[in-house]
């Protein structure tokens, strides 16, 4: 076993700040734990590289994440940098990662802790039981086709985006969704406009000539629309769910607010490219899908959750330690099954704690396990 793995730690703003120390302190329990050696090296990303270096991705914090096994990150962007052109957004820095890593695939789970069915704002019954993931595509769509911007038209202004795929982005997008419904129920529904936009009656024809590799999945299509009714509806009739980027970004907050809170999802992004000396293990960036909540920033109240169970998932996607991997998760429900809570997921009968606190209590169940 290559024992040396090799982590870019990009905190970034707001919350990231505080979320990402800890989620490192529990990958450090863990390493002590099983013996293994990470290596974790720092940079900047986000509005404060704007400040420091006066774009969001530095060069040399891009080369850290690209010669790194693994990345984590925390969150990118605040109201100090909302003005700012496009090109050189807090935001840009996350794309554009995602595009120079080639981390087409974007992981995003969504399970219901039980403890946490209050949590949630829709009924219980309605959601206990829920374990689905979103699939989205990264690198592609509306997102990144061209022509982009907006020009002078008219008296006025005209602005636009283009929402593009080709027949090889919707193929691997597919086979990683289909391999992971595989590992699970074996449902997977495929998300579309394919009524109105061509683009995506490309993306369903393509999804349904790759299912021919996968006879052992139930493949279904639903338009974006009425997945998104679905979702709150009837989420459990989801398992495996397949989009592009855009309906992924929207149907995963979506998704996350099933669980009670967006601040315990995590996500994995990932490419084909594997890690040296072990095939089956992919590089790939892992990061909460929240955001960097500037309303909450440095005041020990972030909810650290979705950062750990991010490193959690790190373990088993790039480094193939599924055991250390389920350990993580484990000690993060034992904290919740004891009633510790951070602000955002507080309820009557509750122990409510900070952010630091918070993964103190993980590592502290993690040396117990
Ligand atoms: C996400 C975020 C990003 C996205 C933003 C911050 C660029 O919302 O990861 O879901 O839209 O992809
Ligand atoms: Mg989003």
């Amino acid at each position: 076993m290559n024992n040396e793995m090799h982590i870019a730690v990009l905190p970034g703003d707001g919350i990231g700040q505080e979320i990402i120390p800890q989620a490192v302190a529990v990958l450090e329990a863990m390493g002590k734990k099983l013996g293994l050696a990470f290596g974790f090296e720092q940079a900047v990303v986000g509005g404060c590289a704007i400040d420091q270096e006066g774009v969001p991705l530095p060069d040399e914090t891009l080369r850290l994440a690209m010669d790194a096994d693994a990345v984590l990150l925390g969150a990118v962007g605040g109201p100090k940098w909302e003005g700012l052109d496009y090109a050189i957004r807090p935001e840009r820095a996350l794309l554009g990662l995602r595009e120079k890593l080639g981390l087409f695939a974007n992981l995003r789970p969504a399970v219901l802790y039980p403890m946490m069915a209050d949590a949630s704002t829709l009924k219980r019954e309605v959601i206990e039981g829920i374990d689905l993931m979103v699939v989205r595509e990264l690198t592609g769509g509306i997102y990144f086709g061209q022509p982009r911007g907006v020009e002078a038209f008219e008296g006025g202004e005209r602005g636009f985006n283009t929402l593009v795929y080709t027949t090889k982005e919707i193929e691997r997008i597919a086979r990683v969704a289909f391999d992971v419904a595989r590992k699970r129920r074996k449902k997977l529904t495929s998300i579309d406009k394919a009524n109105v936009l061509e683009s995506t009656e490309l993306w369903r024809r393509v999804v349904t000539q790759v299912h021919q590799d996968y006879p052992d999945v139930a493949l279904s299509h639903m338009y974006v629309d009425n997945c998104a009714m679905q979702l709150v509806r009837n989420p459990k009739q989801f398992d495996v769910i397949v989009t592009t980027n855009m309906f992924g970004d929207i149907l995963s907050d979506e998704a996350a607010m099933l669980t009670g809170s967006i601040g315990l999802l995590p996500s994995a992004s990932l490419g084909s490219q594997a890690i040296a000396g072990r095939p089956e293990c992919l590089k790939g960036m892992y990061e909460p899908i929240h955001g960097s909540a500037p309303d909450i920033a440095g005041k020990d109240m972030a909810n650290p959750l979705a950062t750990i169970l991010s490193a959690a998932m790190m373990l088993k996607y790039s480094f193939g330690l599924n055991e250390a991997s389920t350990q993580i998760e484990t000690a993060v429900f034992k904290v919740l099954a004891q009633g510790f809570r951070t602000p955002d997921i507080a309820a009557e009968g509750t122990k409510q704690i900070g952010t630091e606190e918070m993964g103190r209590r993980v590592i502290d169940q993690i040396k117990a396990l």
